[in-house]
């Protein structure tokens, strides 16, 4: 059974750059891994009131997905040298519970791009501190930023190997931790 990858794009444009990267990841990885991309556009905004028994259906929604995957993929843009607010949002759902969210001890692996020449490592560096509260496993190598985005994926796709080779080894890396834990789970 390939395992299961969940992306969540940080950005709710229709012509998201965040969104075509994990397409176009959706493609390169073939056979190795299911991603199933994952837009945030339906999540309500964190509210501690409506955090109960029955949350509102558009959060429900992304803690099951996220409940349902093997590992994470957080594909945040950069606004305001920081990540976007619906990236932050989701992690503040899947956050909760406190000490059960559904991104506690989740594998993940965070990836930033921007179509300036700075790839979003400033986003990239928020979201890791944000995600190590919410108790992830996050991939500490590589950190993927892609700079200059808009040259990078067109038509689903990357358009050069080097960009490709370089997120798929990232890839590669959550598949490896993923594979660790259900070593470790299966012999506990
Ligand atoms: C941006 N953008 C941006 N880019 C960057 O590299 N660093 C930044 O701090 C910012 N700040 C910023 C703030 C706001 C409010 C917007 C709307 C945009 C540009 C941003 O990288 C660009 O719009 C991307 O295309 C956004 O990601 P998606 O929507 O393509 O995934």
């Amino acid at each position: 059974d390939r395992p299961k990858i969940l992306g969540i794009s940080g950005s709710l444009r229709a012509g998201s750059f965040s969104t075509a990267v994990l397409e176009a990841l959706q493609s390169a990885l073939a056979d190795k891994a299911e991603l199933t991309v994952f837009r945030l556009n339906d999540v309500e905004m964190y509210n501690q009131d409506e955090d109960t028994q029955t949350p509102p259906a558009g959060a429900a929604a992304l803690r099951a997905a996220i409940a349902a995957a093997d590992g994470v993929i957080l594909a945040s843009p950069e606004y305001n040298y920081g990540t976007s607010g619906a990236m932050k949002n989701a992690i503040d759902w899947g956050s909760r519970p406190y000490g059960k969210g559904a991104l506690r001890g989740k594998p993940a692996l965070v990836l930033t791009s921007s179509p300036g020449s700075t790839g979003g490592i400033r986003a990239q560096a928020q979201v890791r501190e944000t995600l190590s509260a919410a108790g992830c496993r996050v991939i500490d190598y590589p950190h993927l930023a892609i700079p200059n985005v808009a040259d990078k994926v067109k038509d689903g796709a990357f358009t050069d190997e080097k960009t490709q080779g370089f997120v798929v080894g990232g890839v590669d890396a959550l598949l490896k931790e993923i594979h660790l834990l259900a070593h470790a789970k299966a012999h506990a």
